[in-house]
């Protein structure tokens, strides 16, 4: 039995990994990534400059779920891609992912070109959606700068891209992105990032510090809407366009859920911040104990073939 996957050109022995954000902040951390069962790694989405995020606290977990609201903390790009360069080197037969953002659409262009113009020519994600920059909307939920930023980006840059969408909640919007994602040579889309602006209550205060309280919902009670996303733009994108599965992963059998609605990878947020790399031995396991049972030896088996009927 192999649970090998291919992300564009590139493939992998596992189709399990980190969800950016999650355990891939420093060297460190992206080490023990690579040191246990996980796929690869994908960075935590770096910016122009280092940040510091926001006020403390600003994750808090509740059962299998947390909320967020960290602000983009991250070391910087140049951190990122000499990381990159070094994990290149000590593992040539890998691929890895750089995930990026910026606050403001000719920032993105900076550092979109930023990153062209480095020796780094994996794969990288380009966030838009991260829901806790105080002040700033979530890129994705306004298609008409999601485009202008596409064409912008693909009218150079020319390795393997993806962007990490926020969840769509109303059929004209699978619609309508999926239409606008079609136009590009995109390799991947990744969906889908926290549910943004939920807000988690004990006794009676709020459980982060920062923005009142709101913050990016994550972990089991998400599993649903990522369902939804990763089923709607698997049946909408052009076949060249991976999809790669995040949300509510806790377990082998939700792995498994996402790649029957047609998820090439599938990403571990809250459960690996609550679990650590040691998960991805877990998952691996139960999900192949599902895949004997079906009498599956490949993802291929039944990538996307969820039934639509009962
Ligand atoms: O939930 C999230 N938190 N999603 C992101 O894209 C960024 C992150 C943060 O740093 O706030």
């Amino acid at each position: 039995m192999t649970l090998k996957t291919n992300i564009g050109n590139d493939s992998f022995d596992s189709c399990m990994m980190n969800a950016s954000g999650v355990w891939c902040s420093t060297v460190d951390e992206l080490e023990a990534l690579v040191k246990s069962k996980a796929a690869t790694f994908v960075t935590k989405t770096a910016t122009l400059a280092p940040r510091e995020g926001n006020p403390l606290p600003r994750v808090h977990h509740f059962g299998p779920n947390s909320i967020n609201s960290s602000g983009l903390p991250n070391e910087g790009i140049d951190y990122y891609l000499a990381a990159l360069a070094n994990f290149e080197a000590t593992h040539p037969n890998r691929a890895f992912f750089l995930s990026v953002t910026e606050l403001a659409e000719d920032q993105i262009e900076t550092i979109m070109q930023r990153v062209h113009q480095s020796d780094y020519h994996g794969l990288v994600e380009l966030n838009l959606s991260c829901p806790n920059v105080i002040g700033k909307p979530q890129v994705g939920y306004d298609f008409e700068t999601t485009a202008r930023i596409l064409d912008r980006t693909f009218s150079y840059f020319d390795q393997p891209l993806g962007v990490k969408l926020p969840p769509y909640f109303d059929v004209s919007h699978f619609d309508q992105m999926a239409e606008i994602l079609n136009r590009y040579p995109l390799t991947y889309v990744n969906s889908i990032n926290s549910i943004g602006n939920g807000l988690v209550i004990e006794q009676d205060a709020v459980t982060i510090a920062p923005k009142q309280g709101y913050g990016g919902l994550g972990g089991a009670m998400i599993k649903q809407t990522a369902l939804a996303n990763v089923r709607a733009f698997y049946t909408r994108l052009k076949s060249d366009i991976a999809i790669i599965g995040t949300g509510g992963v806790t377990s082998g059998r939700d792995v498994f859920e996402h790649l029957l609605c047609g998820a090439s990878m599938v990403q571990v947020g809250t459960a690996l911040l609550q679990e650590g790399p040691a998960i991805f031995a877990r998952l691996e396991e139960e999900l192949k104990a599902i895949m004997d049972e079906y009498g599956y030896t490949s993802i291929d088996d039944f990538k996307g073939k969820l039934k639509n009927t009962i």
